[in-house]
């Protein structure tokens, strides 16, 4: 809409400006040393909300990081859009790996470099720029509720009971969020669905202290040793996980179903040279949209022991750790898979170690309708704002939340991101396109109209 238009060409420098601001807040929830700029981010996104024109803004405390909740209800009896989204992030190490400060935010080349820039503050923030343009030119068509926590890096662990005792403030017709990918700005898409998580951290202790790998070595189990041998036990020459019961409850996609995922624009050869890789890696008998969008996984996401420091040290160590992590596909359960996994782990243990195995959190897989009100406003909204249909795929990563929204409020969610998978979320120099950002602030409105025009 040409009004809508107007306003973001206006504002422009200020919307860009404003989130550089928010990315210099370094809102690191897993590191208790930023428990201060935590706070302080979550102030920052409610004055942010304040000045789009919500009617009331506040800041939650929970045991943990604090939530900003937001509202402007214009008609009871219009449909109401709950916005979610996050403004903690991950921490940013490694630090030397970084081009610029990670809290230093820098444009180069058309993209913002950051942490958070993508995950989510960039795409949290378009909303809160949607709704300024919606808000600032009369032109609202639905109430719109924001949600915005600061723990979702940390499993969003206090948002549940959060949910369970707010339900009648968060009564909504629809959860939008804005913290997943798309193909590409030529290809643009939504996703249907994201995998759970079972995390799992093991520790292999053998001898009572740390030994002389001469003195010792040869007579005396290595848990380094071990661990390595029972890591690598848990995948088959197909790449299959061997964890007795682990695929029990995982369907097959029909022939239907599997044809239209891989039907989405792919190029095998760019996506293995875009990651420095020869080949990729997976499990035998799927494509590489059916590994990441539909089969669950098992992975390393740390290991350590012994002696790691400058130079050579001979030690036979006295213990070795891992964290290990399981995606989940519809109908496993987190909290299932982690005792399948402790109870398998367990058993594999020769009796020369010890092995002690613990759960961090979690989160259910969820899939989101295609055929409903909600998704084919999204839709039309890309439609509209691209020029081209959006082509509906399988996310591979996870947002814990999204399944308590349909289980404690009774909500479903449409999962309309703009970020690219190479935005490198989670890792060193994190970025967002500009253009993705701009895009996304001018999608954004035409959800609510469509919404609101539809339901
Ligand atoms: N925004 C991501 C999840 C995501 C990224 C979904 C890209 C789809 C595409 C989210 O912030 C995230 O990183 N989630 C974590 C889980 C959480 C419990 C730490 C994840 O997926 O590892
Ligand atoms: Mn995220
Ligand atoms: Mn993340």
């Amino acid at each position: 809409m040409q009004i809508w238009n107007d306003y973001l060409a206006q504002h422009k420098d200020r919307f860009l400006k404003e989130l550089l601001a928010l990315l210099r807040i370094p809102s690191i929830s897993a590191d208790s040393a930023y428990k201060a700029d935590v706070a302080h981010c979550a102030e920052a996104v409610q004055q942010s909300l304040l000045n789009a024109g919500v009617d009331n803004a506040e800041i939650c405390l929970t045991s943990g990081h604090p939530i900003v909740y937001a509202e402007k209800i214009i008609d009871p009896s219009l449909p109401t859009i709950l916005v979610y989204g996050h403004y903690d992030v991950q921490p940013a190490d490694p630090l030397e790996l970084w081009h610029s400060g990670p809290f230093e935010p820098v444009i180069k080349e058309g993209k913002i470099f950051a942490r958070g820039a993508c995950d989510d503050k960039g795409q949290m923030f378009m909303h809160v720029k949607a709704f300024e343009v919606l808000a600032q030119t009369n032109t609202l068509a639905c109430n719109v509720k924001f949600m915005i926590e600061g723990e979702e890096e940390v499993g969003s662990t206090n948002l549940g009971p959060f949910l369970e005792q707010n339900k009648e403030k968060l009564k909504a017709d629809i959860v939008l969020v804005s913290d997943t990918s798309m193909i590409s700005m030529e290809h643009p898409s939504l996703e249907t669905g994201l995998r759970g998580l079972a995390y799992m951290e093991v520790e292999v202790v053998g001898p009572n202290r740390d030994l002389h790998s001469g003195v010792y070595g040869g007579a005396v189990a290595n848990p380094i040793n071990i661990l390595c041998k029972m890591i690598a036990s848990l995948h088959d020459e197909n790449n299959h996980i061997t964890i007795p019961a682990f695929y029990d409850k995982v369907e097959e996609l029909s022939d239907a179903d599997k044809k239209a995922l891989n039907a989405a624009p792919f190029d095998l050869k760019e996506y293995a040279d875009e990651l420095g890789v020869q080949e990729v890696w997976g499990e035998k008998g799927y494509s590489t949209l059916e590994r990441t969008g539909t089969r669950p996984t098992l992975d390393v996401n740390g290991i350590w022991g012994g002696y790691i420091g400058e130079g050579a040290k001979t030690v036979l160590p006295s213990k070795a750790n891992a964290k290990i992590s399981m995606r989940l596909v519809p109908h496993q359960s987190s909290h299932e898979i982690s005792e399948i996994f402790q109870k398998h782990f367990e058993s594999i243990a020769p009796a020369n170690v010890r092995v002690k195995v613990t759960a961090h959190h979690g989160g259910e897989p969820v899939v989101t309708p295609t055929d409903s009100v909600a998704y084919k406003a999204a839709a039309k909204a890309i439609q509209t704002a691209f020029g081209k249909e959006p082509i509906p795929t399988r996310g591979g990563g996870s947002i814990p939340i999204i399944a308590l929204f349909e289980k404690t409020l009774g909500l479903k969610t449409v999962l309309m991101g703009f970020g690219l998978d190479n935005d490198n979320i989670h890792s060193p120099n994190e970025k967002y396109d500009v253009a993705n950002y701009y895009k996304g602030i001018e999608t954004i409105p035409y959800f609510h109209k469509y919404f609101a025009e539809m339901s």
